[in-house]
C-alpha cells in the first residue's frame, strides 16, 4: 500500500511481515524462547492510565526535549539494531537520513552492516548520534572502537550489558545465516562466526561474558563520552552505574530478545525511580544521571507515560526496521512523522503544553506498582 495510508507504527509491522524476506523477519521480529518477556513490554503500557488535565491553554504545545544535553524533537531516539541491510539495501543510512530531517538521535549499532564511518559520514553537519557498544574479548579491539568514536564526535555510548551470551530466537535459528549474505557485519573486530544458528548467535561469539563492574573504571579512563549502561534491570545495579559517576541507564531487556521473563522496562522504571527517592532522595528527570527506557513503544502515549514516570527519553526499534524493510528512508521518515502527529495531539489531550508538564501525577500506575 502507499505510504500515505500508513497510519500508525503498527501498520509498518504487517506490511512488513509480508514483504521482507523469511530470513529478515526472522531475525528482526524474533525474542527469546517462548517471548512471553517481548509480549510482555508492549502489554505493560496497557496496564498505564493518564490523568489528564482540563482547561489548560493548548494553543501551543512543545514536545522536544534534552537528551545527554543535546536538543531533540521528541523525546524518543532511534535505538541500536543490528544487520540493517538485512531488511534494505540502505540498511542502517535510512534511519541516519530520517533522523536528521525529524530532529531526533540514533543510535549506531555495534553489528551495524553499513560501516561505522558510513553511518557518521551519512549525518548532516551537527546531527547527534550515538554509539551502542559489545564489548570484545579483546580489549584493544575495544578501545580503537570507542576513541574512533569520539574522534568522530560520537556523542554518547551505550554499553550493551544485558548479553553476555545472546538468548535463544528461534524463529532466528531455523534460518541459516549463510555465507552470501548481503547484510555482513561491516564493523570491526567481530572474530570468526558459527553460521549454523542464526544471525543473531553468528554475529555475536566475539562479545566477552566476562564483562564486570570492575571494567567501567577502564572505560572512564579512556574517553570523556557519556557513558550509559544498556540493558539495566533492576534498581539495585542503576545505583550501582550512578554511584560509579555514569550519565544514565535505559531501562530494557533489549526488545525481550534475552532473557525471557525479564519485566518491561516501563515496569523497572516505576521501581527505580521509587527506590532513588526512598534512598538518596533523588527525583526523575535528572539531568546529571538520566533514565531511558525501550522495548514495546509504539504509540505516542506510550512514551508520554514514561516521560511522566521519569524517562528523559524512550527507545524505539523494531518500528523503524519494519517502516525502512518495506519503504526505505521514507518509511522511517513517515514513522517519525506519525509519532509527530501523536505527540502533538496527546500534548493537547493531557493538559500539557510542554514536556516538563508530564508529571507523575498525569499517569495512574495503581495496576503496575507495589512501590
Ligand atoms: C536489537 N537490539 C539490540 N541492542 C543492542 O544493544 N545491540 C544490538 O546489536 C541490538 N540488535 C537488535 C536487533 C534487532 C533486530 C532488534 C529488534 C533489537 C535491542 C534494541 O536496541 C532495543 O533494546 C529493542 O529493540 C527495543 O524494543 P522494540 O522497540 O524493538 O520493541
Amino acid at each position: 500500500p502507499p505510504l500515505d495510508e500508513i497510519l500508525n507504527l503498527h501498520d509498518f509491522e504487517a506490511i512488513a511481515k509480508q514483504v521482507m524476506t523469511d530470513k529478515a523477519w526472522a531475525y528482526y521480529s524474533s525474542a527469546a524462547d517462548d517471548e512471553i518477556t517481548n509480549r510482555e513490554n508492549h502489554a505493560a503500557y496497557h496496564r498505564i492510565w493518564f490523568r489528564p488535565k482540563i482547561l489548560i491553554d493548548v494553543t501551543e504545545v512543545d514536545w522536544s526535549t534534552t537528551i545527554l544535553g543535546h536538543k531533540s524533537s521528541m523525546p524518543i531516539y532511534i535505538t541500536a539494531t543490528a544487520l540493517g541491510k538485512l531488511g534494505h539495501p540502505d540498511g542502517e543510512l535510512t534511519l541516519t537520513r530520517a533522523a536528521a530531517k525529524n530532529g531526533v538521535i540514533q543510535m549506531i549499532p555495534t553489528l551495524a552492516s553499513c560501516s561505522f564511518d558510513e553511518i557518521v559520514s551519512a549525518a548532516e553537519p551537527g546531527q547527534v548520534q550515538f554509539l551502542q557498544l559489545y564489548v570484545n574479548k579483546d580489549r584493544a579491539i575495544t578501545q580503537r572502537i570507542v576513541q574512533h568514536a569520539e574522534e568522530q564526535g560520537i556523542k554518547g555510548l551505550f554499553i550493551t550489558v544485558d548479553a553476555p551470551q545472546l538468548g535463544r530466537r528461534e524463529k532466528d535459528m531455523r534460518m541459516k545465516f549463510t555465507d552470501e549474505d548481503p547484510s555482513e557485519v561491516k564493523q570491526a573486530g567481530t572474530g570468526s562466526v558459527d553460521r549454523s544458528q542464526g544471525a543473531a548467535r553468528a554475529i555475536s561469539s566475539f562479545i566477552d561474558p566476562g564483562l564486570k563492574w570492575a571494567d567501567l573504571d577502564w572505560f572512564k579512563s579512556i574517553t570523556k563520552m557519556p557513558l550509559i549502561l544498556k540493558g539495566v534491570q533492576r534498581w539495585e545495579d542503576a545505583l550501582k552505574a550512578y554511584d560509579l559517576g555514569l550519565a544514565g541507564v535505559v531501562l530494557s531487556n533489549h526488545g525481550g530478545r534475552q532473557l525471557d521473563f525479564a519485566r518491561s522496562g516501563i515496569e523497572v522504571l516505576v521501581e527505580v525511580v521509587s527506590k532513588f527517592k526512598e534512598i538518596r532522595g533523588i527525583t526523575f528527570p535528572n539531568e546529571k544521571f538520566q533514565l531511558f527506557v525501550d522495548g514495546g513503544v509504539r504509540r505516542a502515549t506510550d512514551v508520554l507515560k514514561a516521560v511522566a514516570l521519569g524517562a528523559t527519553a524512550v527507545g524505539i526499534g523494531r518500528p523503524f526496521l519494519y517502516a525502512f524493510s518495506a519503504y526505505g528512508t521514507e518509511g522511517a521518515d513517515k514513522a517519525l512523522k506519525i509519532l509527530n502527529d501523536e505527540f502533538e495531539m496527546n500534548m493537547r489531550l493531557l493538559g500539557a503544553p510542554t514536556i516538563k508538564d508530564v508529571t507523575p501525577d498525569m499517569v495512574d500506575i495503581s495496576n503496575i506498582s507495589s512501590h
